[in-house]
């Protein structure tokens, strides 16, 4: 009777976490999504903790406590320090640590594992997955961090990087097959094993280039929630499974999504190709770019009849989306249109730029996608690129040597006019030139995005 309670009230969390999933999936609804996933879980946690062990024993109320507490204290200060730039950081720190979970959890299986009960079991097999899962999602993240803080470079190579992984992978397969037919646990094999999985992680998150650590994190994300429904498996705990395969197949689908964002396959990310720096493309040779004038601008801005905003990791840098929408107001009350075209990759995360227009109370309705927004360049009369570069070079398009080739971009190059507000010229995260910059059409505004933004304002008031 009690376990049937504690069934139903599982289920009530797990429609709460779906609910919320769905939720989080529009702007309006997603704060409201995050909210009842949040409530699904401590609801989770409260019902596992009052319900008593199966086999009575100790429930650790004081370590559990301690715990929560700890816990708290650095989630509460990482989210209210940590920078909107450095999100895709955090969430990869988070991620590891899930998976670390998930590793620790097999770990205590294992040394719990009593004399003499059969070995080669489905549960025994489930522990050895989830202790791999879990170990290279730790390490992994680890290595995602430190690439994506900057601590570690790309140059750091993992040699033959392809055949060492492979060894590895075999290397474990066989040390966990033997683990399970002897007649007792053996358990410096169970720390074989996770000592070769932390290596494991290291090798195949280090040959991947930093501007493919969002998707690599993505995918870790998925390996953690497979690691955490292991888990669910191995306790019989329903809760712990399906929130952990919600995670696994949510992970799995946004990696997906970004591959197709950038026409990549997922094997070309892992086997590498796309890398933070030293690209070779479009040279700017001795090209030489226009100069944009603030009044020229305010000018054709102010005058304009369509305008579309492409923002890029420049406007998160400069925090300059509350400045952009000060500006999309002034100019409606000119009577100008003006919408904005959202790369899916612009910036460090998935959904960036939706997130910091969204906090800036940019209505919804305003933002295209880019299918939608390359069909309206060409009638555009001034297309503000702000902080954007790789989402809108057509290197991408035209040049097969380049490293960001077949991806889709925005195509601002057809509009009437282009402004681009960044500080230099400076390649983007790609590490190439643009060829935009240097077009018939472009003229460059330099200075940071959010102090040429406000001057711009002051000059439509003024002209
Ligand atoms: P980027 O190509 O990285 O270009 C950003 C530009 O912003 C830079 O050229 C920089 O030029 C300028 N900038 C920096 N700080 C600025 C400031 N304070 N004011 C004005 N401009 C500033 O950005 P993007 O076009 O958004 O493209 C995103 C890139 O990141 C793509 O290559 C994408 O594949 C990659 N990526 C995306 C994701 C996701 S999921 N979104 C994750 C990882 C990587 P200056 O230094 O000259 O100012």
């Amino acid at each position: 009777m009690e376990g049937t309670i504690t069934n139903f009230l599982y289920l009530i969390c797990i429609s709460l976490f779906i609910i919320g999933l769905k939720k989080l999936s529009h702007p309006d609804s997603a704060r409201t999504g995050n909210l009842l996933a949040a409530a699904g879980m401590i609801s989770a946690l409260i019902i596992t903790l009052v319900t008593p062990l199966p086999g009575g024993g100790d429930n650790n109320y004081g370590w559990i406590a301690g715990g929560i507490l700890v816990g708290t204290i650095i989630g509460l200060v990482a989210a209210k320090k940590i920078k909107m730039t450095a999100m895709p950081e955090m969430v990869s720190l988070f991620n590891g640590l899930g998976g670390a979970c998930a590793m620790l959890l097999s770990i205590v299986e294992f040394y719990n594992h009593p004399m003499g009960a059969p070995l080669l079991s489905g549960q025994m097999i489930t522990t050895f997955f989830a202790l791999f899962i879990g170990s290279i999602s730790f390490t992994g993240s680890l290595v995602a961090y430190g690439k994506l803080d900057g601590f570690l470079r790309d140059s750091l190579v993992v040699p033959a990087p392809k055949v060492v992984n492979l060894l590895l992978l075999l290397i474990i397969l066989a040390v966990c097959g033997y683990t399970l037919v002897q007649p007792e646990l053996n358990f410096n094999y169970v720390i074989v094993v996770l000592v070769l999985s932390l290596i494991y992680g290291v090798t195949f998150v280090t040959p991947i280039g930093g501007g493919d650590m969002p998707v690599v994190i993505s995918l870790l994300n998925s390996f953690t929630g497979l690691g955490a429904a292991l888990a669910g498996l191995i306790y019989g705990n329903q809760v712990m499974l399906v929130g952990g395969v919600l995670v696994g197949a949510s992970g799995t689908i946004l990696t997906m999504l970004m591959c197709k964002a950038m026409n990549r396959s997922l094997m070309n990310v892992i086997i590498g190709g796309f890398t933070s720096s030293g690209g070779v493309s479009a040279e700017s040779g001795d090209q030489v770019a226009k100069v944009a004038t603030y009044t020229d601008t305010a000018i054709m801005l102010k005058y304009a009849q369509k305008v579309i905003v492409v923002p890029g990791y420049g406007m998160a840098v400069a925090q300059a989306q509350h400045t952009v929408h000060d500006l999309e107001k002034r100019l409606e009350e000119e009577g100008v249109s003006l919408k904005y075209a959202i790369h899916p990759v612009a910036g460090r995360m998935p959904g960036h730029m939706n997130v910091l227009l969204a906090e800036a109370d940019v209505p919804y309705p305003s933002l295209m996608d880019l299918e939608e927004a390359n069909k309206e360049f060409a009638s555009t009369d001034v297309v503000l690129v702000i902080g954007a570069n790789d989402v809108v070079n057509p290197a991408a398009k035209t040049d097969t040597a380049s490293p960001i080739y077949g991806m889709p971009i925005l195509d601002v190059e057809l509009a009437k006019n282009v402004v681009v507000l960044k500080r230099s010229m400076n390649p983007g995260y790609a590490g190439i030139q643009n060829q935009l910059f240097f077009g018939e059409r472009t003229r460059m505004l330099f200075g940071d995005a959010k102090s040429s933004l406000s001057k711009l304002i002051d000059e439509i008031n003024n002209v």
